[in-house]
């Protein structure tokens, strides 16, 4: 088969989708790759390392679509919903679209996914089962983040992280508190650590103590009753209101006691939880910094503008949405090494195969034939769940 790799049109994102050091197994499988030119550029990936791994570069985004079976993007319509739909003429009948496509919350868009007639996989569905840890964007791409989280914080900081001992005095290490402690907010606990920071942690989700101290940090205990917060597939179930208030109540002390908080607090598919006010800003100390993960969905704290620095009580607020795009040449090959192993789920003897009773193949279709036929998506748009038929690969 050929995949194509077109350039990716968000505004700013630097990331592409394959990146040259992935393209030895598709050509082993069998495949072919055709990359528009300067796909790779903003990730340092210049066309000649394309080329160099046999993949065709050609300069007209329109000849990606027409040739290519499947293409890979980092942010296809729903993830990329203005520019995105520019694309949307060249797809063709047929044709898999593995993609970032932001179903939940664009489900109005997979409509016109669903028009081109398209097999639309959208990435962020990935079941977060064993099995499939290898294609998870999410949490590829969560990593990347929490590891810059941390570095966007301490370079604006007027505190360094480490402790130091010298002639001109001592200077005492930065507290850092992290909120959600899932694979973004695990990962922001390793490098606060890492850059000498004394950190502690909280989750709604018992279950990760165990982990947070295994990475030098302090488990904050919350005293909370009755409630159960593990959800299904690793993810934490949304809590009611009441609870969120308590919780902020007794998290209160632990933000205002921290120089740094970084909050990465979310419920696939739901508004992220609302942990720190206002008036909890105003507690903290003149200086401090919090970097806020979730403000693409609403954010975790009240004052949070995404994609803007907000200054508040002499607290910065950063919420940047696009951390992985930060990253870019990382966060690629991982997002390229995530892809590449899905489409092995898709495919037989080198050609497309779509087999519903793969748990990883069923979760993330979105469109097939003509027809939306995600029941997640279905119910957002207000049909009736598409009821199960068999169908031939
Ligand atoms: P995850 O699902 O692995 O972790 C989220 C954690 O939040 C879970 O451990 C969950 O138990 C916890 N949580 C839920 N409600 C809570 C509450 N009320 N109090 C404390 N903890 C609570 O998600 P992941 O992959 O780590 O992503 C975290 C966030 O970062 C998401 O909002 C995601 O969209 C965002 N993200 C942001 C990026 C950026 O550049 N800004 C890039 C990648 C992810």
């Amino acid at each position: 088969m050929r995949i194509g790799i077109p350039t990716e049109t968000f505004p700013q994102e630097r990331r592409v989708a394959l990146t040259p050091d992935a393209i030895a197994a598709l050509t082993k499988a069998g495949h072919e790759v055709i990359v528009q030119a300067g796909a790779g550029d903003q990730a340092g990936l210049p066309d000649d390392q394309y080329r160099d791994k046999s993949a065709k570069i050609v300069a007209d985004r329109a000849e990606v679509f027409q040739s290519a079976e499947v293409l890979f993007q980092v942010r296809g319509l729903g993830a990329n919903p203005e520019a995105g739909r520019a694309d949307l003429e060249l797809l063709h009948d047929g044709q898999a679209l593995l993609a970032q496509l932001d179903p939940l919350w664009k489900p109005d868009l997979v409509k016109l996914l669903a028009e081109r007639k398209v097999l639309a996989f959208a990435l962020e569905l990935m079941p977060r089962i064993s099995r499939a840890q290898s294609m998870d964007v999410l949490s590829s791409q969560a990593t990347v983040a929490g590891y810059k989280s941390v570095l966007v914080a301490a370079a604006t900081s007027p505190r360094m992280f480490p402790m130091f001992m010298t002639a001109a005095g001592t200077i005492t290490p930065a507290h850092v508190f992290v909120i959600g402690a899932g694979v973004a907010g695990l990962q922001a606990i390793a490098t606060a650590r890492r850059l000498g920071a004394v950190v502690k942690a909280y989750d709604v989700r018992a279950a990760v103590k165990e982990q947070i101290e295994s990475l030098g940090a302090k488990f904050v205990e919350i005293e909370m009753e009755g409630q159960a917060a593990e959800g299904s597939g690793g993810y934490a179930k949304e809590m009611g209101e009441e609870f969120i208030r308590k919780q902020r109540e007794l998290m209160a002390k632990v933000v205002a006691q921290s120089h740094i908080v970084i909050t990465t607090a979310a419920i696939p598919g739901r508004k992220s939880p609302l942990l720190i006010t206002g008036e909890m800003v105003q507690g903290m100390m003149p200086g401090s910094i919090i970097v806020d993960l979730a403000a693409e969905r609403g954010g975790n704290c009240e004052l949070s503008q995404p994609d803007e620095t907000v200054v508040a009580h002499g607290v910065t607020i950063l919420a940047p949405t696009n951390l992985p795009g930060t990253v870019p040449l990382h966060a690629s090959q991982m997002f390229a090494r995530n892809v590449v192993t899905f489409l092995k789920e898709l495919t037989r003897d080198g050609a497309l195969a779509v087999d519903m009773d793969n748990e990883v193949v069923k979760e993330t279709l979105l469109t097939r034939e003509g027809e939306v036929v995600h029941p997640r998506v279905l119910e957002l748009l207000g049909q009736a769940a598409a009821t199960e038929k068999p169908r031939t690969p």
